[in-house]
């Protein structure tokens, strides 16, 4: 039987959060299956680094530097992706997590949490949205949390970062209804415990029951599926541990 072709290769594929983690992994895994992979995340010298291990191998990746709590950031971010072809594949791994007691959240705090975890992610969607709209064809894969789920474990000084996980699913339920007449398909995907810096941050005493390559690998088969029919949902990723 004749091989498929891969519906990522020959595209453009943007991943934010690629400077490590699960971000990383997921830029590494989709740029092997021969999509160009613009790379996103604020430290340029670690983003060089996934750009250099993808070339190594091989495979095509930009780097851009970029805070996607500022909006004007990720305008620059999808012109450079438009520039190389329409970017058709968007993975948002970017995130930030800060611990704090909830009496202790200062406002300014709570604002940064949301500007990066939530607002970051409509922004990027959002230019994604008429780039792929244009084209007729696009597939998301938004990256929220276990901890922005209903009745999984919380843990203590994540208020902030859960309600912004939180938003993450209800605003990729919103993608997907209205990108659905576009053939746009958008997902959220819900990790348990990542072994990365994140996890360490969150709680320093959790074993990791997933590594990076694991969630790169179900973000790159997610991707590769007519995702149509599923648009809209938070896929769960419990530990295997
Ligand atoms: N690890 C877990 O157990 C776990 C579980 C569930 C969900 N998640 C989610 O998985 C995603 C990846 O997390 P991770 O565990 O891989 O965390 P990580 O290792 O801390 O990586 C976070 C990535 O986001 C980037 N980032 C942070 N703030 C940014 C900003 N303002 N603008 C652009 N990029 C920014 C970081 O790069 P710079 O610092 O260079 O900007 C880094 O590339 C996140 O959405 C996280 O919430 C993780």
């Amino acid at each position: 039987m004749a091989e498929r072709a891969h519906w990522l290769a020959g595209r453009v594929a943007v991943v934010t959060g690629a400077s490590r983690g699960i971000g990383r992994a997921t830029a590494v895994a989709i740029a092997r299956e021969g999509a160009h992979v613009v790379v996103a995340a604020r430290g340029a010298a670690a983003l060089d680094a996934t750009v250099s291990s993808i070339r190594d191998t091989g495979g095509q990746a930009t780097a851009v530097p970029t805070d996607v709590g500022n909006a004007s950031a990720i305008d620059k971010l999808f012109s450079v992706a438009a520039g190389i072809g329409p970017p058709t594949a968007l993975v948002c791994a970017a995130a930030t997590l800060e611990r704090e007691p909830f009496d202790e959240i200062s406002l300014a705090s709570w604002e940064r949490t949301i500007r990066v975890n939530l607002t970051g992610v409509f922004n990027c969607c959002h230019a994604a949205f008429t780039m792929m709209r244009n084209v007729g064809e696009g597939r998301i894969v938004n990256i929220a949390s276990l901890s922005g789920v209903y009745a999984t474990d919380k843990f203590p000084g994540l208020a902030a970062y859960n309600a912004s996980k939180n938003g993450v699913i209800g605003l990729t339920e919103g993608i997907a209804v209205e990108g659905k007449p576009f053939g746009i398909s958008a997902i959220s995907l819900s990790p348990g415990a990542v072994d990365t810096d994140m996890l360490r941050r969150a709680n320093p005493s959790l074993r990791p029951g997933l590594v990076p390559d694991q969630v790169a690998a179900i973000i790159v088969a997610l991707l590769d599926s007519p995702l149509t029919v599923a648009s809209g949902a938070n896929v769960p990723l419990f530990s295997n541990a």
